[in-house]
């Protein structure tokens, strides 16, 4: 493609720092871990990376409470350690969006220390205080507000109570935030994944939200007054023309409680060039596995994205929800795994890999007492929290598979001898494999990044579409049955003809329009007119 364009054409691979290669032994990922696994990343062939927090932080939240943006946590290396893999990566034309965390801060953020030393500091408004607390939870259990003994006022914090929301009325707190992106975007970073970016503003009048029916708390209210605010456009012009000031600046939002509706409505090109609207990504309970349900959630949000001429973003895993391979599949059977991957890189949007994802790491399960993750310890045992998914990337079946030489902050999942990035590269039928000739077969096709998508069937357990460019059909067919089927395929779309790619060996199985599908069976093929 001759006007590629990285971000919205390109693979974006979410590294969980921590947990990906640890280089001095300590147990925790690293930057310099990090760098020494580019040629990897590179041979996958994904074209950026988006790095979860790496800021200097006390992980109440790991990472995603930061008690300075503007520096690299020592723990994970050292600015220059950054301006390395910033080169290094760029060397071999991956780019590195950062995850900007902006909605709070840590407590021991300089700023909360001020802010709460006295109700009459300089930046005591720096965040959000009250006299008495409002009717809004906190996304991680209990009420938003915390009462601070050193001046009997109470503090707003939508997730942990060592989380404080940061106050984006005020001038000067937009103004900092503003010169954080500046900070980075003069050291080459080349995008931007904003954190929670929707919840930076807050109703004013700090007004209740109404009531609703619900299981936890937080979903036991409608979330009309702590997020969503009108404020936020006029932020997202500043942040845009900020980004724009720059050459091929990017910035992919992720969107709370999200739609389609409310991920397109912060985009555009003004505005974030993408949100998250996690159609596929979430428990399995809400979020099921079948043909039906899959065409119907791509449908939702083809029917927003398309029609407003946003671009959208595919999520099937990341570090919040449990890992897709697992959601799908009890054992050992990577199929409804290759069907997840298939989604990923064969629908309409940008896609995001999870660490991990390419060779199917199922999530880790721990004890009670083993839990680190906040929500996990104060819901156990109704929800354990998100360790499960972070766990050590696999890379070898050696001592802690590879990724550190000491034990890891996490346990490494039990079935690293056997899933492994090593074995799995020996093997040509591995998920690794397959995942990167899916993502060599989308480079090289055209309409599987740009093409229309074109829904066709979602009956009998088969989900089936073609990515349409005015001179290339390709059709996409999963089975998501146990057993074999028929696929018709309508004689006015086009007739079945070369494969360029399936998860079994077919030389055979096409005659006229109708194809074979076998029991998981996913299958690429381009369709001939007439
Ligand atoms: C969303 C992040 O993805 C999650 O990991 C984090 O706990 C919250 N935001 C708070 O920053």
């Amino acid at each position: 493609m001759n006007d590629f364009l990285w971000w919205r054409d390109g693979v974006i691979y979410q590294v969980y720092v921590r947990s990906f290669a640890d280089s001095n032994g300590d147990g925790l990922g690293d930057l310099p871990g990090l760098i020494s696994r580019l040629d990897y990343l590179g041979n996958l062939g994904i074209d950026a990376l988006w790095l979860s927090p790496i800021y200097p932080s006390p992980d109440a939240d790991f990472g995603y409470d930061v008690a300075d943006h503007a520096a690299v946590d020592p723990r994970y290396g050292t600015l220059a350690d950054f301006d390395r893999l910033l080169a290094e990566a760029h060397r071999r034309g991956i780019r590195i969006v950062l995850d900007m965390v902006m909605n709070h801060t840590s407590d021991q953020h300089p700023w909360f220390q001020e802010s709460r030393s006295s109700r009459d500091n300089a930046r005591r408004d720096w965040y959000i205080w009250s006299d008495r607390p409002n009717n809004w939870t906190a996304a991680f259990g209990g009420s938003a507000w915390e009462r601070d003994p050193a001046t009997g006022q109470y503090y707003l914090h939508l997730f942990t109570r060592r989380q404080p929301d940061v106050n984006w009325r005020r001038p000067e707190v937009r103004a900092a935030q503003l010169d954080v992106f500046r900070f980075w975007l003069a050291r080459g970073v080349d995008g931007f994944r904003l954190d929670v970016y929707n919840a930076y503003f807050k109703d004013a009048g700090l007004r209740d939200n109404p009531r609703r029916a619900g299981l936890r708390g937080f979903d036991r209210q409608h979330h009309l007054h702590d997020m969503d605010q009108p404020e936020m456009m006029p932020l997202l012009r500043d942040l845009r023309a900020l980004l724009d000031s720059y050459p091929e600046r990017y910035s992919v939002g992720e969107t709370y409680l999200a739609t389609p509706a409310k991920a397109a409505s912060y985009c555009g090109a003004d505005k974030l060039h993408a949100a998250f609207s996690f159609d596929f990504a979430g428990g399995n309970l809400l979020y099921p596995w079948n043909a039906a349900w899959i065409a119907e959630r791509i449908s939702r949000r083809e029917s927003v994205f398309d029609a407003a001429g946003i671009w959208p973003t595919t999520v099937m895993s990341n570090h919040d929800v449990p890992r897709a391979a697992g959601r799908y599949s009890r054992g050992e059977d990577d199929a409804p795994a290759r069907m997840a991957t298939t989604l990923l890189l064969t629908l309409r949007g940008t896609p995001f890999l999870y660490y991990g994802e390419e060779i199917g790491m199922r999530d880790i399960s721990l004890g009670k007492n083993e839990i680190v993750d906040p929500p996990g310890k104060k819901y156990w045992p109704l929800y354990k929290g998100r360790d499960g998914c972070r766990s050590p990337m696999q890379w070898d079946g050696s001592e802690h598979a590879g990724f550190s030489s000491t034990k890891p902050w996490l346990p490494v999942h039990p079935d690293f001898p056997r899933r492994n990035v090593a074995a799995q590269s020996e093997d040509s039928g591995s998920l690794l494999s397959f995942t990167r000739s899916l993502i060599s077969l989308r480079k090289a096709t055209p309409a599987l990044v740009r093409g229309e998508y074109v829904p066709l069937t979602a009956r009998r357990g088969v989900l089936a579409f073609l990515r349409t460019l005015p001179q290339r059909k390709v059709l996409v067919a999963m089975n998501f049955g146990r057993r074999e089927t028929v696929l018709e395929v309508d004689p006015h779309a086009g007739r079945p003809g070369r494969v360029l790619l399936s998860t079994r060996q077919r030389s055979s199985g096409r005659s006229g329009s109708e194809l074979d599908l076998g029991p998981h069976e996913v299958v690429l093929l381009e369709l001939t007119s007439g």
